[in-house]
């Protein structure tokens, strides 16, 4: 650590004040003492701790109410609960509430000044990224996230206020609604922005290798394992690991992963001894976890350990007045790309979009201003305002049965290739043997949808 860090302390006991500043004073901290929550919030208003350690119950504001105001002053800042009667309920509770961290006592100082050097480092880092947040977003092109209605703008300040914990997040959207990026966002304003995410869909790999996939494995742990691999729960140590699409987690790699969080330790497929990890997990999925839970399809104790932070991120749909502004936003990414002016959208064009159902979302915007660069709007447009006749109206009498039928057939496809797509992240071959069509024919078909492997990587 550079420097004596300056943390907060709240106690409404004297002996227990005295203790904390000797033992936190050995440890490298410089402490701030504060008897009551209302002296915890006139110490915060002339200094500038990096952290603040707090006991849950006192007299006045307890701990979490202490906790909210706090934040409301200073977003984010590293707030560290102390209780002697801990519950996991109340731990939860506090997690959920923004807390980095929660510990019984009698404090082990040891613990705390660790847990304090992680937060101080990461407030550290989170206020460097601040200042650089302007520049990093402008040079990050297709890494920005987009959006200023009301919805996102409660997405965004989640982002900025659980990014510097380090809670477990659970994301959830429809496919394209900007889970990935979310992720990617929240390990980039995280003091572990330094080291790599590291991205795991749990669909695209198979079950009997998804165990070593995520705790590596000895050379010889089994037929093929010709080296030693490691997984990639060490890979991410220090960083973030997200897990996609965790809803279709095997139930017993569910179990694994159960236990790996809690106890914070992997063994390597074949290996006698285990290893400690200090991974931040974030997960996604457009899967009903609480249906599959009830259905016995998803242990509800991982259910309950991923589900700390719900962050869920609204369809495109339901948050129309964020289209210009992505619209802008791609549409000058894709003609600096491809050296193209960017095309201007006829006047009652917006209306047309804005009233479109965007069943792939953002992803599908996306995919239709690259489109209109290359090829200019009138396609782009025309296709829109089939899809919106379409859901007016899916049996369309205007047409004759043999072409209506037709059309309602391109629909099934096009819905029928793009799950498979997706579940097979982009992989044509295991599409089409799932589909049993030939890979030609399914090539011709994705074409004639405007379908794209790379979108589903
Ligand atoms: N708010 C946004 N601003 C800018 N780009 C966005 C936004 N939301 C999504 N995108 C873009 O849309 C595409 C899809 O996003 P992403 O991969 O994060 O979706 P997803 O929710 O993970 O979808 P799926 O469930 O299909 O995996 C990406 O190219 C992403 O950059
Ligand atoms: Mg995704």
């Amino acid at each position: 650590m550079t420097g004596d860090a300056l943390v907060l302390l709240v106690d409404d006991d004297p002996g227990a004040r005295k203790v904390a500043r000797g033992n936190l004073g050995l440890e490298g901290f410089e402490v701030l003492l504060a008897s009551s929550g209302a002296e915890a919030l006139a110490r915060l208003s002339e200094s500038d701790p990096l952290a603040v350690v707090s006991d849950l119950r006192m007299p006045d504001l307890d701990g979490i109410e202490l906790m909210a105001a706090v934040h409301a002053a200073r977003p984010g800042l590293p707030f560290v609960l102390v209780t002697a009667h801990a519950t996991v309920e109340t731990a939860v509770e506090a997690m959920r509430r923004g807390a980095v961290h929660y510990l019984t006592k009698p404090i082990r100082f040891d613990e705390l000044a660790l847990v304090l050097r992680h937060a101080v480092e990461g407030e550290r880092a989170r206020r460097d990224v601040v200042l650089l947040r302007g520049e990093l977003e402008r040079a990050a092109g297709f890494e920005e996230l987009v959006g200023s209605s009301p919805a996102m703008r409660q997405v965004f300040t989640m982002v900025d206020q659980v990014a510097p914990t380090d809670a477990t997040v659970l994301l959830r959207g429809e496919t394209g609604t900007g889970k990935e990026l979310v992720a990617r966002a929240i390990h980039r304003r995280s003091g572990r922005h330094a080291r790599p995410f590291v991205a795991v869909n749990c669909t695209a790999v198979p079950r009997e290798l998804m165990e070593s996939e995520f705790f590596g494995h000895e050379k010889g742990a089994f037929t093929g394992a010709v080296a030693r691999r490691v997984g990639r729960f060490e890979q991410a140590h220090g960083s973030t690991l997200f897990l996609d699409e965790v809803g279709d987690l095997d139930p017993a790699v569910q179990a694994k992963l159960l236990r790996v969080l809690q106890e914070q330790e992997i063994t390597r497929v074949g290996a006698r001894d285990a290893v400690r990890v200090d991974v931040r997990i974030v997960t996604a999925t457009n899967r009903d976890l609480e249906a599959a839970v009830k259905e016995g399809r998803f242990r509800d104790d991982l259910y309950y350990r991923l589900n700390v932070i719900p962050l869920q991120l609204p369809p495109l749909r339901e948050r129309p007045q964020d289209l210009p502004a992505l619209l802008q936003h791609f549409l000058g990414s894709f003609s600096e790309r491809y050296g193209r002016p960017v095309p201007a959208l006829p006047p009652e064009g917006l209306a047309a979009l804005q009233g479109y159902a965007w069943p792939g979302n953002v992803r599908e915007l996306r995919n239709l201003c690259e489109r209109a660069v290359l090829m200019g709007w009138a396609g782009v447009l025309s296709m829109v305002g089939a899809a919106r006749t379409e859901e007016v109206a899916f049996v369309d009498t205007a047409l004759p049965l043999l072409e209506a039928r037709q059309r309602l057939v391109e629909r099934f496809e096009r819905e029928y290739l793009t799950r498979l797509l997706r579940q097979q992240r982009g992989r044509v071959g295991e599409v089409a043997r799932a589909a049993g069509i030939a890979e030609r024919n399914l090539y011709e078909k994705m074409k004639a949808y405007g379908l794209s492997r790379d979108d589903y990587r």
